[in-house]
């Protein structure tokens, strides 16, 4: 469709790869400069789904309104997941354009030629990010609990919104 490759996306406060360029490897988790790179990359992938579940809601033709205003919905709970992220990356000192984030995941939305390959594409997008999430939790569990709980609980909420894809494959006969 292209419809998100093309799309014009204000991506700061992050700063986003060249086309060209390969993303930096994130450091290790034990020291603050590893855990920063994981907050920069998650909380990126939260924008993403923000501006990926907006655009779809009102790109896909002939879109149920069931469909649309769940993906509505889910846009403004990733928002909301966004702005928790860089509320804990701001009292950390974590700067969200430290190291520029690939948009390799965004540009592949583009194969999602229909509202259900996009549907498809997200729940399982969602699953990896709820599994990431709660790796990172009992990672983080002694060394930084604030955190830890701040994935945990965001993980939680990821479970409500593989359910909520779940009825949206279903309103879309999947
Ligand atoms: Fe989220
Ligand atoms: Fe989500």
């Amino acid at each position: 469709m292209g419809a998100f490759s093309k799309a014009k996306i204000e991506w700061a406060p992050f700063a986003v790869c060249a086309p060209t360029e390969k993303a930096p490897y994130p450091r290790s988790l034990t020291t603050p400069e590893g855990l920063g790179d994981r907050l920069r990359f998650v909380a990126f992938a939260e924008k993403q789904a923000e501006n990926a579940f907006f655009l779809a809601a009102h790109s896909y033709p002939a879109l149920p309104e069931s469909v649309k205003n769940t993906w509505l919905e889910l846009s403004r709970e990733e928002a909301k997941h966004l702005s928790w992220l860089l509320a804990r990356m701001k009292e950390l000192g974590v700067d969200p354009a430290a190291r520029p984030q690939s948009l390799a995941l965004w540009n592949s939305f583009d194969r999602c030629s229909t509202a259900s390959e996009f549907a498809l594409f997200m729940a399982n997008a969602e699953e990896r990010g709820r599994i990431a999430g709660e790796q990172f939790y009992e990672t983080l569990l002694k060394t930084d609990s604030v955190t830890g709980e701040l994935f945990r609980k965001i993980a939680e909420e990821e479970k409500m919104h593989i359910a909520l894809a779940r009825s949206v494959m279903q309103d879309l006969g999947i």
